[in-house]
């Protein structure tokens, strides 16, 4: 158990990092203790912002020696309570936000060094100032910071292609729990030196260290691309359309997302200024985006031939591509404001979970049928990213006055009931959200003992105070 922090270690590093980079004041800490959904609240002993790698080894280096936990915060955009305190208030919390510049880029390494608290969006622009681009994006743009990225291995709408942050990741930079400084900023292909350090890090949630940079891989920027709304009788008939679009567009198939007529009808009715693109509902859809590099033919005009054959032969129900960039964006806003139109709807059980890509068609369909029969009333709703095979498999508790006490009652029996179904399929209960406070119990319970095992391990061997980010990924012992 970690300890708090006396009186003299705060002085320390108050004047260690002074007034920007310490606070006490409640009003100015308020914001960051709790999590954006409102979900988590958290105590903290002070509010620590480093302005640089070696400020926050001071801090990380002293909190070691004094055995205090820290726990790192980028944009708080977590989805998991990964970066809120816990309530005993005996933590530091760690600010990555002011550590936001980019250090460099190379349009030779196509490479990006930025530090942890630099904005995504931030990064997109930067990127594109040399003609490149940093193919990683999600709704949270706007506010969440390399580092939180790279701590939860995140994904969005182009790992399809891309892959997720693990893939992204040249070369990183943490101060280790010790407050010893890992520099291994280089944007190396090819590094066979052992273990990887730098992926034990990629999605480790700040419980082995604390990301202070990192050199991100760059790709050519958008020349143009494609964007088309397809209507399809099933799962399994988007999928075979996918592998028959790859087929014949190549890695130009970056986005392919399904859409459940479910999904569709809340963003319709939530969601101002949306309108269904096809004249008919259908029972299942995919946004699909190709994309052409600069100077490279318009996939547009491949997309259309594969479409017309695919709706000729059945493949397809219906299908409209994008005549403008103004229609290609109302498509996405279909797809991007599903969370959004589900929280409006009002509260309801959320599952990020992964299963092969194979399984996934008859996995969306067969759970949503196993928890609707279960949990009478109950709406099952499967929508994203299932190119990966990853959706997001969510239940509305049956509607009415008592919802809410219908998710306290059973929300638990029946998240476990779907995490259930998931390992049966040989899937993860977290395929995009990490692990944070809200799964802890969930993956001590669900995960091999094998795994568990090694896990544990590389906790106790890097961080043998349990000072970082304690309560997050391993359950409270
Ligand atoms: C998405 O893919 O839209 C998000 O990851 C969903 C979410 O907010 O759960
Ligand atoms: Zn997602």
């Amino acid at each position: 158990m970690p300890n708090p922090p006396t009186e003299a270690l705060l002085a320390n590093l108050r004047d260690r990092l002074g007034p920007r980079g310490f606070t006490r004041a409640p009003d100015e800490m308020a914001p960051w203790l709790s999590d954006w959904r409102g979900r988590y609240h958290g105590a903290a002993a002070a509010l620590v912002s480093p302005a640089s790698t070696e400020e926050v080894a001071a801090v990380v280096g002293r909190c070691a020696a004094e055995g205090v936990a820290v726990v790192p915060q980028g944009g708080n955009t977590s989805m998991v309570g990964g970066a809120t305190p816990g309530a005993d208030g005996g933590a530091l919390l760690l600010s990555l936000r002011r550590m936001n510049h980019v250090r460099g880029l190379s349009a030779e390494d196509n490479a990006l060094t930025a530090e942890a608290g630099a904005i995504l969006a931030h990064v997109h622009d930067a990127a594109a100032t040399i003609g490149r681009r940093f193919p990683l994006s999600l709704g949270a743009k706007g506010s969440a910071t390399i580092g939180g990225l790279v701590s939860t291995n995140a994904g969005g709408t182009q790992v399809l292609r891309f892959g997720p942050m693990r893939s992204l990741v040249l070369g990183l930079e943490a101060v280790l729990p010790d407050g010893s400084v890992f520099s291994s900023l280089a944007p190396l292909r090819k590094d066979n030196r052992g273990y990887d350090l730098k992926q034990l890090l990629i999605g480790a949630e700040g419980t082995l260290g604390v990301v202070t940079a990192a050199t991100l891989r760059l790709v050519p920027a958008v020349g143009t691309r494609a964007v088309a709304w397809i209507g399809v009788d099933s799962p399994r008939a988007a999928l075979a359309l996918l592998r028959r679009l790859e087929a014949r567009l190549g890695d130009a198939v970056e986005s392919f997302e399904l859409v459940p007529a479910n999904a569709l009808a809340l963003v319709l009715r939530h969601v101002p200024g949306t309108r269904a693109p096809l004249a008919r509902p259908q029972p299942w859809n995919v946004l699909i985006e190709a994309v052409a590099p600069v100077g490279a033919a318009d996939p547009c005009g491949a997309l259309e031939a594969a479409l017309a054959d695919a709706l000729a032969d059945g493949a397809a129900a219906d299908a409209v591509v994008a005549a403008s960039e103004a229609q290609a964006e109302s498509f996405w806003k279909l797809r991007d404001t599903i969370s959004e139109a589900e929280r409006a709807e009002g509260p309801a059980l959320k599952h990020d979970i992964s299963v092969p890509v194979s399984a996934m068609p008859e996995f969306v369909v067969e759970a949503a049928r196993a928890v609707e029969d279960r949990y009478p009333g109950t709406r099952a709703i499967a929508f994203g990213h299932l190119g990966d095979g990853n959706v997001h498999f969510n239940v509305q508790p049956p509607t009415g006055p008592d919802a809410a006490a219908w998710l306290a009652a059973r929300g638990e029996e029946a998240s476990g009931f779907v995490y259930e179904l998931v390992i049966a399929a040989r899937g993860s209960i977290s395929a995009e959200h990490g692990i944070g406070q809200m799964k802890a119990a969930t993956l001590a319970r669900t995960d091999p003992p094998a795994r568990l095992a090694a896990l544990h391990a590389v906790k106790r061997a890097l961080d043998p105070g349990g000072i970082m980010n304690p309560g997050k990924l391993f359950a409270p012992s």
